[in-house]
């Protein structure tokens, strides 16, 4: 199990589904949690459901979609616990289920600026973050300057960032245009950011699941009679994901062990992309 002791994940949409899962898998593995979420009440109760593992970890309220909020929440991990190793952007909407042609602008535009606003302003404050410690860090023992990557027990010295698209971002997803179209748009801001910082040693991936055990895939289900038995179907391992088996790959993304994959749009889904 990979070992994140003392350092510091900041995780949106830790509420519930593969947030929270990702939050207490963190946890338990020795980081320092802040939920940020929009929804007081789950944030909390993931905050508390840590604490009582015998974790740390702070609620910061935050909607995604507002820049300036993402920027406090930045600013609030950093005043409480010193620094940002690792930011999940993880916070999103499955929007109206409905045909290509029903969906109007305010569906279009609501999706837009939680799915892709949220992870783009996200990364830019978490990047900003990481790049100021990269400048105060002290230098390594044996002279390598930080975030290198070259010098045992600080190869995770530049950051890690991943964020939570969809098997909808690498295909399409009849009734779901918007919510395709925001999740292939996080891939193409994971892949840019990863090429851009990949010398500061910020490494920064995504991972693409299929249907997973949450709020919001019970939401689709109950769209129409059946619904859930045709979802299965159209997964070769014949059943949906788990949110901690999202975020156990989430956790090895951030992993010191794996500090030469970055630019990477991970697939999780039971094989429905072999086909
Ligand atoms: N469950 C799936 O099948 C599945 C599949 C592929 C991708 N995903 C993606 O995984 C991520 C997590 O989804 P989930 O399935 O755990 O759903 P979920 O509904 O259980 O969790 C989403 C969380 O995001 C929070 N959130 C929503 N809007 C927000 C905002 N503006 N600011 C801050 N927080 C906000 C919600 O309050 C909630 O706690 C999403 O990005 C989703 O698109 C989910």
């Amino acid at each position: 199990m990979s070992n994140f002791t003392n350092q510091i994940a900041f995780i949106t949409g830790a509420g519930s589904g593969i947030g929270r899962a990702t939050a207490l898998a963190f946890s338990t593995s020795g980081a320092k949690v802040v939920v940020a979420e929009i929804n007081e009440a789950n944030g909390c109760e993931t905050v508390n459901q840590i604490q009582q593992l015998g974790g740390d970890a702070l609620f910061v309220r935050c909607d995604v979609a507002d820049p300036a909020q993402i920027e406090s929440a930045i600013r609030q991990t950093v005043d409480t616990y010193g620094r940002l190793d690792i930011a999940i952007n993880n916070a999103g909407i499955g929007g109206k289920f409905g045909r290509f042609i029903d969906q109007t602008p305010d569906d279009f535009d609501q999706i837009m600026a939680i799915n892709v606003g949220g992870v783009f302003y996200g990364m830019q404050a978490q990047i900003r973050q990481m790049l100021l410690q990269q400048q105060t860090d002290h230098s390594a023992p044996d002279g390598t300057p930080a975030g290198t990557g070259h010098s045992a027990g600080r190869i995770h010295a530049g950051g890690r960032i991943v964020n939570i698209s969809s098997i909808a971002g690498v295909r399409g997803m009849p009734m779901g245009a918007p919510y395709s179209a925001s999740k292939h748009a996080v891939i193409g801001l994971t892949k840019t950011a990863a090429l851009e910082y990949a010398r500061q040693n910020i490494r920064i991936n995504a991972v693409c699941p299929v249907y997973t055990h949450s709020a919001m895939v019970d939401e689709l289900i109950n769209t129409a009679p059946g619904m859930e038995e045709r979802m299965r179907r159209m997964i070769p391992m014949g059943r949906f994901g788990e949110p901690d088996e999202i975020a156990q790959t989430i956790l090895w993304l951030c992993a010191d062990e794996n500090a030469f994959c970055t630019g990477q749009a991970i697939q999780l889904d039971g094989g429905m992309t072999a086909g």
